[in-house]
């Protein structure tokens, strides 16, 4: 019996006009908030809240610091949804569930995909506090089957074998780049690799990782990105390095998620300084580009 399908898209349909109730504005792009990030929802002018239990099929977040709440509003000129909160797969839902988020975006309308997350660093450049554009992805849970399109392919979304070059948008990551100048801030640019968790990696993993080519590690962030890619979404996606990888046994130094929750947020005040720009500049973007 294969997974996903009409349903999918009959459910995500029914999601989306439930949505389209609670405001007279046709939203343009979305914001995921990864953890720590919550409180990047100020950003929006006359928000509307609904909690994720009141969607239509929506799952609910059990993620430290996601806080399970579908955000609508306006930064300047630009109509945005936040969704505050994700799901992942180490909660125990299926790579379906996790992105339906996204096909219910798409139906809404959505045609640009801004997704943050928090990243242990790989890169021995990187530091704690930087930001990284994801510049592409390797994607672990998806080569080995937890592909979020697996399944009867939902033709009305996309085709079925999608291509994922540039799927970072190069458009809107020089936008993005041109925005951190402006704002005197560097962004590091990188390979994110996608792991399941919700174990932290071991040492050996790490080092296996950084020969694949790998730049920052984490959770989130690839399935919604191939979602959303399918269905002809503009993506970009950002990771805050909360801590950084430690690759030698005999080290006493180990991540926790406290810590990564603490220094996602340090990193609040960069992206409150960087996305009304790349967002205000949004409206530009023709719906469902193809970059
Ligand atoms: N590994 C995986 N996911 C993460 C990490 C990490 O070190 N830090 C934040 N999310």
């Amino acid at each position: 019996m294969p997974v996903a399908g009409a349903s999918d898209f009959r459910t995500a349909q029914e999601a989306a006009n439930f949505l389209r109730t609670l405001t007279p504005h046709q939203p343009r792009a979305a914001l995921v908030l990864g953890s720590g990030l919550d409180n990047l929802s100020h950003l929006l002018q006359d928000p509307q809240t609904v909690a994720y239990s009141d969607i239509p099929y929506f799952p609910s977040s059990t993620a430290p610091g996601h806080k399970g709440e579908l955000m609508m509003g306006q930064v300047d000129n630009v109509h945005l949804v936040i969704l505050r909160g994700r799901f992942h797969l180490y909660e125990g839902y299926t790579s379906q569930e996790i992105t339906f988020p996204i096909r219910v975006l798409r139906c809404l309308g959505i045609s640009v995909l801004v997704l943050t997350n928090a990243a242990g660093g790989l890169n021995p450049a990187f530091n704690v506090g930087d930001i990284m554009l994801i510049r592409d992805h390797i994607s672990f849970p998806g080569m080995a089957g937890l592909n979020p399109l697996r399944g009867t392919n939902i033709d009305e979304l996309g085709e079925r074998f999608p291509a994922l070059n540039q799927a970072y948008s190069p458009r809107l990551r020089a936008l993005a780049l041109q925005q951190a100048r402006k704002q005197h801030l560097v962004l590091q640019q990188g390979i994110y690799v996608h792991v399941a968790g919700p174990n932290f990696e071991t040492p050996a993993e790490i080092r296996m990782l950084r020969l694949l080519g790998a730049d920052a590690v984490g959770m989130s962030t690839v399935p919604e990105t191939i979602v959303a890619r399918h269905a002809g979404m503009e993506v970009l996606a950002m990771s805050t390095i909360t801590n950084l990888c430690v690759d030698d046994d005999a080290s006493a130094e180990r991540p926790d998620s406290d810590e990564v929750i603490v220094a996602a947020g340090q990193a609040e005040q960069a992206y409150l300084s960087l996305l009304p720009g790349i967002l205000s500049h949004l409206n530009s973007v023709p719906p469902g580009s193809q970059h």
